[in-house]
């Protein structure tokens, strides 16, 4: 099987050629094509895959390449995993917010606008160079902000393109760690939009264990959603938010904590990369160590904000961001019935949203693709935020297709988290002023 990654020069990269390599299955990718715009980094990353297939008996075959049609035509799988405006675009989203005391985050708030609007367009590019070249593959789309951008490619490649986080796998983990039990044994209720969904029941042989465990503020307190959410509050929702929650419910809180450090996210991650692409030498040591750090130091600002300290280690291994991916590609060419958390069109799963709306939802997977299981219906103010939050990812898809400036600041300034159209507008010439690959999108007034 052939797969290929756009975004194929993307830091996460050897993280699925490692999952690849060790994969022993009849299915397995045994050619893997890397796509990225930018040679160099395809170089750094491939010099870092050729020391990790030097561990495997049958590592993937691999070819780079900056040619497009090239890199899908023949694909079985497509990964999507590109970064439009590098990390300079991220720096810009969170501080064009940020000074104007507005949450500047990468997927929530108006950092997730400002970044699908100018994504959008070229996700639209890959979904129609896959629907010409390569019409059988699926993609499989990682790029944030991933519901918004997921639900633009639908319209080019209908139910060939699902959309995956690794937040909720991450947060079943915890739980089920929790809990005592194997992961396999629970079955997670989990519904709502990407990085905007709740855990509802956490069910083993028919019993509801999320209720006793939402009792027990120690519990809670031994995993990150205890202490970002705060036992307390855990209880009052009676559910487990994803951990993207938490920009939400404590806003201020996290603006204060943000500013607090001096460094964004980006900032850190731009310093921090820069530094990895431009090195030499024992490429694999080097990702590792890079690896790592961003690993101990992700949503560095929720965990200083409530004093919780480190990461605990079983969360360093990045959540399995290449397993989901792994599994999902195993599910369909082996027809293997899997349940996994997709984002994909709802199709009646969750009265808030129309059918073809792309949810967060755990589905069985198999030849045929994905297909949502039942789950409970969202609480009544998580069904508001999830239809604010779904028109809002509508009007930055409109504002995206149709080059409307007017349509883009709609989108902003209809943003919850952004507190005043004065406020979206001077984000928008922010943006417009630093950022090509958004004035390039947004021509018309
Ligand atoms: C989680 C989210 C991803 C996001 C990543 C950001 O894994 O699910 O959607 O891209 O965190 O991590 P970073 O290290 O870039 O801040
Ligand atoms: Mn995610």
């Amino acid at each position: 099987m052939r797969l290929t990654i756009v975004g194929g020069g993307g830091f996460r990269v050897p993280l699925v050629y490692r999952a690849l390599a060790s994969d022993e299955h009849a299915t397995r990718v045994d050619e893997l094509v890397l796509h990225d715009t930018d040679e160099t980094r395809l170089q750094r990353v491939a010099a870092v895959l050729s020391d990790i297939a030097g561990e495997y008996a049958r590592p993937p075959r691999v070819r780079l390449t900056t040619d497009l049609a090239g890199a899908v035509s023949g694909a079985d799988f497509v990964f999507s995993a590109m970064r439009v405006g590098g990390l300079a675009g991220r720096v810009c989203d969170e501080r064009a917010a940020l000074d104007l005391g507005v949450l500047g985050q990468e997927t929530t708030g108006a950092g997730g606008v400002c970044y699908g609007l100018r994504t959008i367009p070229v996700a639209l590019e890959l979904a129609e160079t896959v629907r010409r070249v390569a019409p059988e593959a699926y993609v499989i789309n990682f790029t944030n902000p991933a519901g918004m951008v997921t639900e633009a490619m639908s319209a080019v490649l209908g139910r060939r393109v699902i959309g995956i986080c690794d937040s909720p796998v991450g947060l079943f983990k915890r739980v089920a760690r929790l809990l005592g039990i194997p992961r396999e044994q629970i079955t997670f209720d989990y519904a709502g939009l990407n990085h905007l969904g709740w855990l509802h029941r956490a069910v083993v042989d028919g019993v509801d264990l999320l209720p006793g465990l939402l009792a027990e503020p120690d519990r809670l307190m031994q995993i990150e959603e205890g202490r970002l959410f705060g036992p307390q509050w855990l209880a009052s929702l009676g559910t487990v938010p994803n951990e993207y929650l938490w920009y939400w419910y404590y806003t201020a809180d996290a603006v204060a904590s943000i500013e607090k450090a001096g460094v964004t996210r980006g900032e850190y991650l731009l310093e921090q990369q820069d530094r990895f692409y431009a090195g030499e030498g024992d490429a694999f040591a080097r990702w590792e160590r890079t690896r790592l750090d961003r690993e101990e130091t992700y949503m560095a600002e929720g965990r200083a904000s409530t004093d919780a300290g480190e990461r605990d280690d079983e969360d360093l291994d990045g959540g399995g961001y290449d397993k989901v991916a792994l599994a999902l590609m195993r599910a369909i060419s082996a027809d293997e019935g899997t349940e996994l958390v997709l984002n994909v069109p709802n199709d009646g799963t969750l009265e808030a949203v129309d059918a073809e709306a792309i949810v967060e939802v755990p589905c069985t997977v198999g030849a045929d693709g994905p297909r949502p299981v039942a789950v409970s219906q969202l609480l009544p103010h998580e069904r508001g935020l999830v239809t604010t939050m779904k028109d809002v990812e509508r009007t930055t898809i409109e504002a995206a297709t149709s080059g409307s400036r007017s349509a883009a600041l709609k989108a902003l300034a209809l943003h919850p988290l952004v507190d005043s159209v004065t406020h979206a507008r001077q984000i928008l010439d922010r943006e417009m002023a630093a950022l090509p690959e958004l004035s390039r999108v947004l021509v018309r007034p």
